[in-house]
């Protein structure tokens, strides 16, 4: 700000050092520049938040969302907004690509309106080679900053407006969890919750424990004040986030296991379903199968990724576990839990992988018959020990890819409709995207039903006869209730 008002730098020197509030001090003075901003549009500023990447990022979103909309910005479903971020993911080659490709599109924006602000944050940024690249060929934008420190992102938002050039504040590492920061989030009724950050396996394939940091757990009771406020809000379905949810607590000063903290959870009343992403098998507790086998909350929907069929892969990838290991523990859950669906995350092509080593995963597939899987090409990550081992050939991944997804989808057909005909419970969540005289809702195992029913029925929980099935989803009717 000019004209005699004081400078970020001396406002920075007023700031109060103790967060949250430090970021509530600022948005109020980023609040003043909006209104600068909008005296000069005429109308209030806007803003989109682009979304790349997992869940976590999209609840990394949700806390920007709240920032900019607490100092005095408008959200528009538009990129082609006055602030726009791009949260970016950097877990395989394509998710960076993409993001390149969207931020050329940017350009083009920002030509036509100058007063643009683009900012990028997320897990890309936390690679220099990245952040080399934007300094290079993306002269046009204007902030980046890493996963360590976006609870900051008011402050810098503020910074912002004085800064001529682009802005660049990336931090190695962080210990620090702030809590209690202003959230927008995108559904009324179901919400992703941060139990814990970071990630310590290092799966020799993986970069998230790189631009991540390592394991941090969140207090259990900062966890449940959070979800009773949500409950209070109207959200009767969340999601516990983290890397590696079962060794939730592992390090808190006084420890508390996941199992433990879901016990709690449960208890609150108004929370309908509870969901959780993402379990380590080599981290998951019968303490925790007991748990989910006696809530009448937590949804019959597990995601165990598995990665590998062969223990050779598995044991370079750095799993932890073995396929024997791997198949007793799903045959365990499915005995304790029958209706247990069970999802998985397959990657294809990892160095050293032979024909043989895939047939072996596929006969992991049929053996345990997903519900679903995703299934992913390996891709090459700078800094991760599996960089450096020999790659594999692209016509071996191509092939053992193709037959690795056709038993997914096939066992996975067979899976889903096991419950035809039946009567289950909807989680009515939006009007169906190819047609609008229905809506979808969510059953507990995570499948989707289209059924007709009014529009004031999302956000609610009801009674649907799945009477079709069609390949990966039903079509169903309300039951009268
Ligand atoms: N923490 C979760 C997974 C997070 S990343 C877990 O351990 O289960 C989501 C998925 O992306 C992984 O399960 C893995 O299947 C895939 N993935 C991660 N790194 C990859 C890489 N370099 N190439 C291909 N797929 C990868
Ligand atoms: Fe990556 Fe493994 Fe951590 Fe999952 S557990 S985030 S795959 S290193
Ligand atoms: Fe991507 Fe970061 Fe999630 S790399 S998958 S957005 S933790």
């Amino acid at each position: 700000m000019q004209d005699g008002k004081e400078n970020w730098a001396e406002a920075a020197a007023k700031a109060p050092a103790k967060e949250p509030e430090r970021q509530y001090y600022f948005m109020k003075r980023a609040g003043a520049r909006a209104d600068e901003l909008a005296g000069r549009l005429g109308r209030r500023p806007t803003f989109h938040v682009t979304t790349f990447g997992c869940q976590m990022n999209a609840r990394d979103s949700e806390k920007l969302c709240g920032v900019l909309e607490s100092a005095g910005f408008t959200e528009s479903e538009e990129e082609n907004a006055d602030f726009v971020i791009f949260n970016t993911c950097t877990v395989r080659d394509n998710a960076d690509q993409r993001v390149y490709g969207r931020l050329g599109e940017l350009k083009g924006l920002k030509k036509k309106k100058p007063h643009m602000k683009i900012a990028l944050c997320g897990c890309m940024m936390q690679e220099p080679s990245a952040v080399e690249k934007i300094k290079e060929s993306y002269r046009f934008v204007d902030l980046i900053f890493g996963t360590h420190n976006i609870y900051k992102f008011a402050e810098l938002l503020d910074m912002l407006y004085e800064t001529d050039g682009m802005l660049i504040d990336i931090w190695q590492d962080t210990d620090k969890i702030v809590e209690d920061l202003p959230v927008k989030r995108k559904y009324p009724f179901k919400s992703g919750i941060n139990i814990m950050f970071g990630c310590n396996n290092f799966c020799s394939y993986c970069i998230v424990p790189y631009v991540r940091g390592r394991e941090r757990s969140r207090g259990p009771k900062d966890i449940l004040r959070e979800i009773e406020a949500l409950a209070a809000d109207g959200v009767v379905e969340i999601m516990l986030l983290g890397q590696n949810v079962n060794s939730y607590g592992k390090n808190l000063e006084e420890p508390v296991t996941f199992a433990e903290l879901l016990r709690e959870v449960e208890k609150i009343d108004g929370i309908e379903r509870i969901r959780f992403m993402t379990s380590h098998p080599k981290d998951l507790s019968e303490e925790l199968i007991q748990v989910m086998k006696g809530s009448k909350k937590i949804c019959r929907h597990l995601h165990l990724p598995l990665q590998a069929g062969s223990n050779r892969i598995l044991k370079a990838m750095n799993r932890g576990y073995t396929k024997e290991e791997y198949i007793a523990l799903a045959k365990h859950i499915r005995e304790e839990i029958p209706d247990m669906a069970l999802t998985t995350d397959l990657i294809v092509g990892f160095p050293g992988e032979t024909p043989e080593d895939i047939e072996e995963t596929i006969a992991v597939v049929k053996e345990v018959e997903y519900d679903n899987a995703f299934t992913f090409i390996y891709s090459r990550r700078t800094g991760t020990p599996a960089a450096s081992m020999e790659q594999v050939p692209e016509a071996v991944v191509k092939q053992g890819f193709d037959k690795l997804l056709k038993t997914v989808q096939d066992t996975a057909r067979e899976r889903i409709k096991r419950y035809q005909g039946q009567v289950m419970e909807a989680l009515v969540e939006e009007v169906n995207g190819q047609d609008a005289s229905l809506l979808t809702g969510r059953l507990s195992n995570n499948t989707m039903v289209h059924f007709a029913g009014p529009v004031s029925l999302i956000g609610k929980i009801v009674r649907v006869r799945l009477t079709e099935c069609r390949g990966f989803y039903y079509l169903g009717e309300m039951e009268e209730s």
